[in-house]
């Protein structure tokens, strides 16, 4: 019999859990720093949902027009709708010249201008001179940029010797009586073992959980492992009644078509071949922030003035950028929309519906990656970054090419940290001796011969379904009171029936039947979260737009939600207005 006592152990100096941009900047900081650092990934490393981020990274360096990282600042808050943090906003946008710089001599492949310097093209939101007019600020890799990223991360890695773990699934947190966190359970998927890997430091970098809708631009493998581990450890989960919804995913298969699509001057069109954001965002029109954008899309659709057979999509349009400059800046897009869609976009529209794309929401940390409860106590070793952490620099809504910016430029703040903390206290805390046993628990409840579920269990594909469902119809573009109250209680009923999972074949081969149970017990806490965090939130902000309360509501609702798994219960917490050397920007009406 298996138990905590009888696993394999194995010690590192810091463990870090995902292997995409995030984990990957950090394990460079940490590897180079001569620390004993591993990697452990679901996938190989290079097939990290990175890898299909495709617009860019954005930076005011100013090479195609005069930029301030203030301006970068200013944008990212509005674009916030006023729920970022404004300390960490500053951080990110002051420090991301020097991460692009710093990426550029990793090696990795920007476009260049006519002058040589870094190509930039514009992206929603981002602006010259507080909102003046829209600027070129996004660095790019035609629209392969996070695929460059995250190879030039990788490759740094292997230079560094950055150990890897490759196809391990993390399960939990091994946390002390102290609250500390000592390192986490993992299974090798190859053999099905379970282990200990016991670490001074752990970071989360386990990326998105789009997979909790039934539209998403996310990869399969975006199951929200880091919130699963952190809320069964009995962290809160912050902000995570905000999802981004993407302009334009392909319709019926989701797959991302980017903003750089717009940024190069594609734009959206009806059925009646007008350009309809002209009414929308008069100013911006197909640059406004995302949430603007999908909205104006479900509109169009819902007032019938949507295309294709059902009219449940609306056109983007670029054919007349012209073949020669969708080949050199959108060759991803032409091949994608042909593969995808059955159109070649030099010559015809591609059908797109706005799509779920990413989560604001996460782990709450503070700008070292330390993640930090309610009265900003951090939880001692644990650090979480990227998309599953909430630092909060997106807020209620994230402006594109921002999401590539936050991972390095808080990956690299993490791995510094966690540096000088294994540097400060070079020992490891004892390890409870029961540490795996809850995680073991519940790996054995999954085994065919479990008495308790076998005869009655409930499918794993069935009830993943059930969670996509309830998502996509509770918990859309817009929200609706009685879909959100309709929606909680569905996804609290379908939260038992993932406890009562069960594999009942010989599909326990190569373990991926039990890893996707095992992901489907992630996927249900990001689910409950967000349901439960959208119901209570009586106020539209930024991607959370309420029929029944369509107003923003400072006065109520200038604050973070903070969600515990135990009784399903909310806390809140200010947002910090208060950047760390400018002016505050204070909340104002919000047009593009
Ligand atoms: O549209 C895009 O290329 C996506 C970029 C992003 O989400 O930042």
């Amino acid at each position: 019999m298996t138990s905590s006592t009888n696993l394999q152990k194995h010690q590192y100096d810091a463990v870090i859990i995902g292997g995409g941009g995030a984990g990957l900047r950090a394990a460079l900081q940490l590897a180079e720093s001569g620390v004993k650092v591993a990697v452990l990934s679901k996938v190989f490393p290079t097939r990290s949902h990175t890898v299909a981020a495709q617009g860019g990274i954005a930076a005011a360096l100013g090479n195609v027009a005069e930029d301030k990282w203030l301006w970068h600042m200013y944008d990212t808050i509005k674009g916030s709708d006023f729920l970022g943090d404004q300390d960490a906003i500053e951080y990110m946008c002051k420090n991301a010249a020097k991460a692009i710089i710093e990426l550029e001599h990793f090696g990795m492949p920007f476009d260049r201008l006519e002058s040589g310097k870094i190509y930039q093209r514009p992206f929603g939101g981002m602006t010259q001179n507080f909102g003046e007019k829209p600027i070129s600020r996004t660095c790019a890799v035609a629209d392969r940029t996070g695929h460059a990223m995250l190879h030039t991360l990788y490759q740094r890695n292997i230079r560094a010797n950055t150990q890897f773990l490759i196809e391990w699934f993390a399960l939990d947190l091994i946390r002390d009586a102290d609250g500390d966190v000592l390192g986490v359970i993992a299974l090798e998927i190859e053999t099905g073992e379970i282990h200990i890997i016991q670490a001074k430091t752990t970071l989360l970098a386990t990326g998105g959980a789009g997979r909790i809708f039934k539209a998403s631009t996310n990869a399969f493998i975006n199951t929200g492992d880091g919130l699963g581990m952190a809320a069964r450890a009995g962290l809160p989960l912050q902000d995570m009644e905000f999802w981004q919804f993407h302009p334009t995913g392909i319709q019926h298969v989701g797959v991302l078509i980017t903003e750089g699509v717009r940024g190069e001057g594609g734009y959206l069109v009806n059925s009646e071949g007008e350009r309809f954001m002209e009414r929308y965002a008069p100013h911006a029109k197909d640059l406004a922030s995302r949430d603007v954008i999908s909205r104006a899309c479900a509109t169009e659709i819902k007032a019938g003035r949507g295309v294709g057979k059902n009219k449940d999509a609306v056109y983007l349009k670029l054919d007349h950028l012209g073949e020669e400059r969708i080949n050199k800046s959108l060759p991803g897009i032409r091949e994608i929309a042909k593969t995808f869609a059955n159109v070649d976009p030099i010559k015809d529209p591609i059908p797109i519906v706005p799509t779920c794309h990413y989560m604001m929401g996460g782990i709450p940390t503070n700008i070292d990656g330390q993640v930090v409860l309610e009265g900003n106590k951090v939880v001692n070793g644990l650090y979480a970054v990227g998309e599953c952490a909430c630092v909060s620099v997106h807020g209620a809504n994230r402006l594109g090419s921002n999401s590539l910016l936050d991972l390095v430029v808080f990956g690299k703040a993490a791995g510094d940290h966690m540096t000088a903390a294994i540097k400060q206290n070079n020992t490891h805390k004892t390890l409870p001796q029961n540490a795996a046993d809850a995680t073991l628990a519940r790996i054995n409840r999954l085994a065919p011969n479990n008495k308790n579920t076998s005869s009655t269990g409930e499918n794993v594909a069935e009830v993943g379904d059930a969670i996509r469902d309830t998502m996509q119809n509770h918990c859309g573009v817009f929200r609706f009171p009685d879909d959100l109250a309709k929606g909680v209680s569905e996804i609290d009923k379908v939260a038992k029936r993932v406890k009562n999972i069960t594999i009942k074949d010989k599909s326990l081969v190569f373990n991926t039947a039990r890893v996707e149970a095992l992901e489907l017990d992630n996927l249900i806490e990001v689910a409950v979260a967000t349901m439960h965090s959208a119901n209570a939130r009586t106020e539209s902000r930024g991607a959370h737009a309420r029929e029944d309360f369509a107003e923003r509501d400072d006065a109520k609702w200038l604050k973070h939600s903070l969600f515990y798994k135990e009784y399903n219960r909310l806390a809140y917490k200010p947002v910090n207005l208060k950047p760390q050397t400018v002016e505050s920007f204070e909340p104002k009406a919000r047009v593009y």
